[in-house]
């Protein structure tokens, strides 16, 4: 179909990729199937206490490792010190997938073993900042789906401009790795309603797939 707007492949930065739908609609449900189960537990999906004693309007739930402020671990040390649910292979596969996608080579030896699974509801949003708990500067593989929002991916230096403001829909993909790897980024807002009643999913999901090094 014809569109006045297309959205094309864009490379957003050095190392950034954005794809737009590249996960079609039975892909998407199954991933909603599956965060529904993580966001169960072991672990249960909750929002993150930040140092400050403020909490993420985020929730979030872990797989493989457990991402607190500002480490990982095996066990969700400020939840309720529970061992954190197994990282699956099929989605290592669909890491090694996104990559490939990306960056047009597959990379056999990319091997993500922790997903942060964030829900956003109509309010939340993530500030800036940059992935950097993990000791490795594999690729960051990021899936979205459900309701659209505003994503800023910015510079290596600090959260302040210059940005790239992408409107990430549902299916989208995005890869930052090699110079845009500790790239400050951050969702500045929802749209909510915008998800595909097909889907089932009132909010945003957005899976993030990364190497830890650990
Ligand atoms: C994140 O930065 O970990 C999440 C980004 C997103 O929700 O798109
Ligand atoms: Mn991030």
């Amino acid at each position: 179909m014809a569109t006045l707007l297309p959205r094309d492949p864009a490379v957003v930065a050095p190392g950034a990729v954005h794809i737009p739908g590249w996960l079609n609609l039975d892909r998407q449900r199954e991933l909603v199937t599956a965060c529904r189960d993580w966001a169960s537990g072991p672990v249960p999906m909750r929002h993150t206490r930040m140092p400050n004693g403020s909490q993420m309007s985020v929730q979030t739930v872990c797989l493989g490792w457990h991402w607190m402020p500002y480490r990982y671990s095996r066990t969700a040390d400020d939840v309720d010190g529970g061992p954190v649910a197994d990282f699956p292979s099929w989605l290592a596969e669909l890491g090694r997938d996104a990559v490939g996608a990306a960056y047009g080579a597959r990379d056999e030896s990319y091997n993500p073993d922790a997903a942060l699974i964030n829900f956003y509801d109509a309010s939340a949003k993530m500030g800036m900042h940059q992935d950097k708990e993990e000791k490795s500067l594999a690729p960051v593989v990021s899936l979205s789906i459900g309701d659209s929002c505003l994503f800023r991916f910015g510079n290596t230096e600090n959260r302040n401009k210059p940005w790239t403001d992408v409107r990430l829909e549902s299916g989208d993909l995005f890869v930052f790795g090699g110079e845009s790897r500790l790239a400050y980024h951050g969702v500045m807002k929802t749209y909510p309603g915008t998800s595909d009643p097909a889907l089932g999913l009132e909010g945003r999901l957005n899976i993030t797939l990364r190497v830890t090094g650990l």
